[in-house]
């Protein structure tokens, strides 16, 4: 069975990214291996976890003054050369422009902590706790498209709300929840099972992307 090259883009501590790379490692026939790391944060803990477990990693900051489009661009090129045919964006902290959506659309899927569309956007667990009444949060893995957390919904897991709760110990239950979602997702994705309503997908045909330079 062919295996899928899957590509994670991560800011920071990196758990999802750890979750998808030991079920990669374990798992027999996971169908999907993790062929590159990306942060845009060269100290993240993502790009560690990547060296321990023997995955290229490499760090790509914005340069002073760079625009989104030319550093997106840049980032293409380096998925394109690790040949990069799905993108998980596990906590990646930067926006990423309308062309890098559409070149890798079909290819891109994002987890976002809670049940989309309920919640998008950052503090998630402070917000349902600061609503009060809500009874059931969770994660959402989906297609990425232009609009930040929107697209797709491909799956998700609910987890209760607790009395008592406060943002940190919510989190927490939800984010155990994200490293059981994301990885069966790939591995679904990987199988050929799942594919975006909108796109192209894994295994399409790939359009070559310029780089900045070759655009001149
Ligand atoms: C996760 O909660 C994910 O849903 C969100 O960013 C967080 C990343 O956590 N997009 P980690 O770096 O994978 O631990």
């Amino acid at each position: 069975m062919a295996v899928l090259n899957v590509a994670v883009l991560a800011s920071g501590r990196g758990s999802n990214l750890q979750a998808l790379l030991d079920r990669a490692a374990v798992a027999a026939g996971a169908g999907f291996r993790i062929a590159l790391v990306v942060s845009d944060q060269p100290g993240a803990a993502a790009l560690e976890r990547a060296a321990t477990a023997g995955v290229s990693a490499v760090a790509i900051e914005p340069a002073a003054g760079e625009r989104r489009a030319a550093f997106d661009a840049r980032l293409s090129v380096v998925l394109e050369r690790a040949g990069a045919e799905l993108i998980c964006l596990a906590g990646f902290m930067r926006i990423l422009g309308p062309a890098f959506v559409d070149r890798w659309r079909g290819r891109l899927i994002n987890i976002h902590p809670s049940l989309l569309p309920a919640y998008p956007g950052l503090d998630t667990h402070a917000r349902v706790l600061r609503d009060g009444g809500v009874r059931r949060h969770g994660c959402t893995v989906h297609w990425v498209r232009s609009e930040v957390d929107a697209g797709p919904v491909i799956a998700q897991a609910a987890v209760p709300v607790r009395p008592g709760d406060d943002p940190a110990t919510l989190a927490a239950r939800v984010l155990s929840a994200e490293h059981g979602l994301y990885p069966e997702v790939v591995a679904a994705i990987a199988a050929g099972r799942l594919s975006d309503p909108g796109g192209i997908g894994p295994g399409g045909p790939v359009q070559p992307t310029m780089s900045s330079a070759e655009k001149k």
